[in-house]
């Protein structure tokens, strides 16, 4: 049965980090007509009507209709542990987050941990993830199981650790290779389902394990790898005192075959000119969490590596602060503000839908308004509080409309998510 959504469309033609905001592609009485879980076909909304009169009628106003939000990288399994006060990245790790990674070894606990993360991000409108696990493989299926029975496109990776950890949260070089094998022998590619190669990050990885998982990687190179990178600076220390003979973090990484095109760096706040210039060349991706680069006191990302660099935006929960995000956008432009940057509504709406699609190689199927993709949508009500609609009174264009809801917006302001065509949300 087909739907026809109707309201204010957003689109992107092409990335505005490139192009300017000329970029997107804004139709104030645009219509989405729905049917099999796909965009079927865009445009006017009174053609596709007379074109379509068996499809059902969805007539969202004056509310903005637009690609479903991309996390791409963020960690479920911390979902209970969001906003815990006082640390920085490495006592973070070791007081809120192993202890709390160690309760997923129970499988009914990660599925339930699973449940309510989901569950949460789609009352958030974010239609699809790419999330670490533990290190238990169980928890990896858990959030499979759980985004395959809500219809959501997902990445989740299983996340080897085999030192600088917990007894209870360390594999071994051998183990994190099977397990992983085993996930994406039975999940990658199972519907809409994927499966990331995960290393946590070079701290807690022997050169063994990484090597292990640069192998398979190589033999599973369409699967996405992530991992994080020169987040904080005694974290970047520490990497140098672990691996004397790396050049920098990003060649810990490279001398194992963990770079690439499918390749996702967490953070990469702290780079070397010569870390900037391969990350460019080797086509990878980094992942913006500025919600969490404030919060545990990272720093401040430079967005100035787009475009040369693909860059996605992300809650990376639950170091980050937000579930939301229309949050994590408001955080990308607050921290762009402070290195100089004024960043344009269309840049952040497109880091949240195709900017982070696309650094996940899925930006064919997921993160825009148009014929052919999968229909992940999102419907924002640009008038959600008192205090927002005042503000977007005042506006003169769809961004001026939009920027207060950026800024001020949350899960109020998401009227509707469908995922594959179906309502899900609120
Ligand atoms: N570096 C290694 N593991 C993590 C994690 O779980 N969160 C963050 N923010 N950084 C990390
Ligand atoms: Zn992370």
């Amino acid at each position: 049965m087909a739907e026809l959504l109707i309201g204010r469309t957003l689109a992107f033609a092409g990335d505005p980090f490139v192009e300017g905001p000329g970029a997107a592609r804004i139709a104030d009485r645009g219509g989405v007509l729905v049917e099999h879980g796909r965009i079927a076909a865009t445009g006017d909304s009174a053609v596709l009507r007379a074109a379509r009169p068996d499809a059902t009628v969805s007539d969202h106003g004056d509310r903005l209709i637009s690609a479903g939000f991309v996390d791409c990288h963020v960690h479920y399994p911390q979902t209970a542990i969001v906003a815990a006060w006082g640390r920085r990245l490495i006592d973070w790790l070791n007081l809120h987050t192993f202890p709390e990674e160690m309760r997923l070894a129970d499988p009914a606990y990660a599925a339930a941990i699973a449940d309510r993360y989901l569950d949460l991000v789609l009352a958030q409108g974010t239609t699809t993830v790419c999330t670490y696990a533990t290190v238990h493989p169980h928890s990896a299926e858990a959030i499979l199981a759980a985004a395959e029975a809500r219809g959501m496109r997902i990445v989740a990776g299983k996340t080897c650790m085999d030192r600088n950890a917990p007894a209870g949260l360390r594999d071994t070089p051998a183990r994190a290779h099977d397990e992983t094998a085993a996930l994406i022998a039975r999940w990658h590619g199972r519907g809409r389902l994927g499966v990331a190669v995960t290393p946590r990050f070079a701290p807690t990885s022997s050169p063994e394990q990484l090597e292990a998982l640069g192998a398979l990687w190589a033999a599973h190179p369409d699967c996405p790898m992530q991992t994080h990178l020169a987040e904080q600076t005694d974290e970047c220390a520490w990497v140098a005192q672990l691996f004397p003979q790396a050049r920098d973090y990003l060649d810990v990484y490279e001398r194992v075959g963990l770079i690439g095109p499918g390749a996702i760096y967490g953070h990469a706040v702290h780079l070397t000119g010569r870390e900037r210039a391969r990350l460019a060349e080797a086509g990878a991706a980094v992942a913006h969490c500025p919600t969490s680069n404030t919060f545990i006191g990272s720093g401040l990302f430079d967005m100035g590596l787009a475009p040369a660099v693909r860059v996605g935006l992300a809650t990376d929960i639950g170091a980050g602060s937000s579930f939301s995000m229309l949050r994590t956008m408001a955080a990308a432009y607050e921290v762009a503000q402070l290195r100089g940057q004024a960043l344009h509504p269309a840049c952040l709406w497109w880091l949240a839908t195709q900017g982070s699609a696309r650094a996940l190689r899925l930006d064919d199927r997921i993160g825009n308004i148009a014929p052919g993709m999968e229909a992940d949508i999102v419907v924002i009500d640009l008038a959600s509080t008192p205090a927002i609609a005042q503000a977007a009174a005042r506006a003169e264009d769809l961004w001026g409309a939009l920027f207060p809801t950026i800024m001020m917006g949350d899960d109020r302001a998401v009227a509707a998510v469908h995922v594959a065509g179906r309502r899900v949300a609120p």
